[in-house]
């Protein structure tokens, strides 16, 4: 059966003025992309050619300047509890304990305390966080707040995950746990994932379609559906083949260069 469309981006644009040269700088040129429910998409691309403007503009924190982003075919004019963002920086309180970090959404939602409880202990268990409830984020590991700051957005139930180089910031160890728990979560709980990243690996890893975006202005260059089983071996000769497709893709758009450096 044909999975339905959950995310629309329609022709997007979107430029600024960059203050130090006196210039417009067109970060989105007329970008269209549509994303099935249920749907893991990776997009990649050079610094500095829009990745996070788009992702930004799809979370609500920006508006297009012309062009829109449709969610279940409605426009999105603001953030929203069916987006849930993950940034590279952990977004955690440091004066509050793991699981009070956890709480902060369904006791702002009004969740009366006895299920906001049993929510967060849920996705504590979900994340593999169980355990470290009383501890401060500055008592736990990279690895271990990225998971805090997923169990954050992961509580309020969003029905997307927007991620922005989320484990761009930690040891290579660390990363590849976080990447194996990213497409478990993702299998055991449907959502839609729009997953933005520098590593070509990471892209063909998690991705059900890798979005490929050309050097500002940002525009799309290709879109890969990846038909490869999971989990995924890196190692494997077909998985190489895609990584050099990736690979190449990127060439093409100038930036063979920075295609690894975070951004
Ligand atoms: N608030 C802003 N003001 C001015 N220029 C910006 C702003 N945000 C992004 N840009 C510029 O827009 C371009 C795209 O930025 P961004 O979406 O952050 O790229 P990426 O995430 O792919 O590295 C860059 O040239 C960046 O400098
Ligand atoms: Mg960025």
């Amino acid at each position: 059966m044909a999975r339905d469309t959950l995310i629309t981006c329609r022709c997007l644009c979107k430029s600024y003025h960059d203050i130090q040269h006196g210039e417009r700088v067109v970060a989105l040129d007329n970008l269209t992309l549509e994303i099935p429910r249920g749907e893991f998409v990776t997009v990649i691309g050079p610094s500095g050619c829009g990745k996070t403007t788009l992702l930004n503009i799809v979370a609500g924190f920006e508006r297009p300047d012309s062009g829109e982003v449709l969610v279940e075919n409605q426009p999105i004019q603001e953030p929203g509890a069916d987006r849930g963002v993950v940034f590279q920086e952990y977004a955690l309180f440091p004066w509050l304990t793991l699981r009070q970090n956890v709480e902060y959404g369904p006791r702002e939602r009004g969740v009366p305390p006895a299920e906001a409880r049993e929510i967060v202990e849920r996705t504590l268990r979900l994340v593999s966080l169980q355990g470290a409830e009383n501890r401060y984020p500055h008592e736990l590991s990279g690895g271990m707040r990225q998971r805090a700051a997923l169990a954050r957005v992961l509580v309020n139930d969003p029905k997307i995950l927007l991620m922005d180089e989320p484990f761009a910031a930690v040891d290579a160890q660390t990363r590849a746990a976080l990447q194996r728990e990213v497409a478990r979560l993702w299998a055991e709980t449907g959502k839609t994932v729009l997953f933005i990243t520098h590593s070509v690996e990471e892209a063909v890893l998690l991705g059900d379609r890798v979005v490929t975006m050309t050097t500002r202005p940002g525009r799309i260059k290709a879109d890969v559906a990846v038909s490869l089983s999971r989990p995924r071996d890196p190692t494997s000769p077909t998985f190489n083949d895609y990584r050099r497709a990736i690979e190449q893709l990127l060439t093409d758009a100038g930036t063979a260069a920075s295609t690894e450096k975070p951004g």
